[in-house]
């Protein structure tokens, strides 16, 4: 038995374990929404954000789903206000070193995919310092979207497949679906099976374009700061019910 199976825990009635996706991805969308409606600044929002997100990472490694990835930072969210910016850069960088033990001790492999080069250089260093020290973590694999676009994402893969061309190193015709990957920030992590949405935009916001091309999608009302076990068990029951067939009959 791994380490993992002995701590899963029950799943809530009426879910089954053989059904349950391999990895989730979250948009976690209506931080600003639930403090306007409670009163308070936006950046609260954000910050009651963060306990969502910890609370959904113990529940997916507590019933035994391999992989976590959140989307913190788009490309286009450097257009929010300079003050907001500053805020979610400081926030992330001190969730990271507060969090970072507990990831340690709870096996938990993070990792972060977008364009890192541009954040802070202190945030980068808190994102290297976390993806070493648990690189060797199999619990489950947790991965933040930061500075991420879809399309960047994708423009950055055919750029570096260009080059290897322009050098000799690959031939057009090897260029496949298994090459292409390796090529894309996600390199080395499955696809999504399922990408919950919250706060009812019915949209995919330049969030894991290419490999969304199968993943389910769930929508709810919600706004993510009230996103907990009871919403996540929903979300995964309506999952369940799904019949997927990647294009087939
Ligand atoms: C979208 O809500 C949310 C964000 C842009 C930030 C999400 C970030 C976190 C929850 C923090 C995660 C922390 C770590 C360390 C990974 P919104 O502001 O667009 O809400 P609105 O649509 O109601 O305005």
């Amino acid at each position: 038995m791994t380490a993992q199976q002995t701590q899963l825990q029950d799943l809530p009635p009426g879910l089954k374990r053989e059904l349950l996706p391999k990895h989730v991805a979250v948009i976690m969308d209506g931080n600003g929404r639930w403090a306007k409606r409670q009163g308070l600044p936006r950046i609260m929002g954000h910050k009651r954000g963060v306990d969502a997100l910890k609370d959904l990472l113990r529940c997916c490694k507590d019933w035994g789903i391999q992989a976590l990835t959140a989307y913190a930072f788009s490309t286009e969210n450097w257009k929010r206000p300079q003050e907001e910016v500053d805020f979610l850069m400081t926030l992330f960088q001190r969730v990271l070193r507060q969090e970072l033990r507990e990831m340690v001790e709870e096996n938990v492999q993070i990792q972060f995919v977008g364009n890192l080069n541009a954040l802070p250089r202190s945030l980068q260093e808190e994102i290297s310092r976390s993806m070493a020290e648990t690189k060797d973590n199999r619990s489950i694999r947790f991965t933040v979207a930061t500075n991420y676009g879809g399309r960047q994402e994708i423009l950055q893969a055919c750029r570096a497949i260009a080059q290897k061309v322009q050098q000799g190193l690959l031939q057009p015709d090897e260029i496949d679906e298994a090459v292409f990957e390796r090529h894309l920030y996600t390199a080395g992590i499955a696809d999504p099976d399922l990408l919950i949405r919250t706060s009812g935009e019915m949209r995919l916001s330049n969030f894991l374009l290419w490999q969304m091309a199968y993943g389910e999608m769930y929508i709810t009302d919600t706004l993510w700061p009230d996103f907990d076990r009871v919403e996540f068990s929903r979300a995964l029951s309506a999952y369940q019910q799904r019949e997927r067939r990647y294009g087939g009959v």
